[in-house]
């Protein structure tokens, strides 16, 4: 494999379990709120991306190629209002949205239609990642007002299934 299509997707094993911690820290965030629908979503969402992380562990391992786990950094902890985790979730899918097409753009580079292949997965599940993400915010902005509506909501997060 090419190095470089192997060393982003070695940090892309890190960004993605970076990812799940991101969405713990949002569940944390909407359970001590009492938003119990809003933590089981996310929590849910952090599951997720456990399972993209391993995905790129076991692409490596599958290819005979080494895998170096890098240090995943602290998420983002505070938050400024309910709707603070919405907007933060939605920038952060449009960044891993770019990571990926950057490890596209390598491995097509490198003529590895193996990992073109591969990535066609993540490349849809992006589309459905922001579309989730964009329309959380959509909602937020159009009922987090209405105290009454907040609740529906919370209950509707809440019966995301794994
Ligand atoms: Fe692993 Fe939410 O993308």
């Amino acid at each position: 494999m090419d190095k470089k299509v192997r060393d982003l997707i070695n940090d892309q094993i890190t960004k993605e379990f970076y990812s799940a911690y991101l969405y713990l820290d949002i569940a944390n965030y909407y359970a001590d709120k009492g938003l119990d629908g809003f933590a089981h979503w996310y929590e849910t969402q952090a599951r997720e991306e456990q399972e993209h992380a391993m995905k790129f562990y076991a692409y490596l391992h599958d290819n005979n190629e080494k895998v170096k786990l890098g240090a995943i950094d602290a998420p983002a902890t505070s938050f400024k209002s309910i709707k603070a985790p919405l907007s933060m979730a939605l920038k952060h899918e449009q960044y891993v949205t770019d990571l990926i097409n950057k490890i596209y753009e390598a491995a097509d580079k490198a003529n590895d239609y193996r990992t073109k292949n591969f990535l066609g997965w993540f490349i849809e599940e992006q589309c459905e990642e922001e579309k989730n993400a964009q329309e959380l915010v959509d909602k937020m902005e159009l009922f987090g007002d209405d105290k009454q509506a907040l609740y529906l909501l919370d209950k509707e997060l809440g019966g995301r299934a794994e």
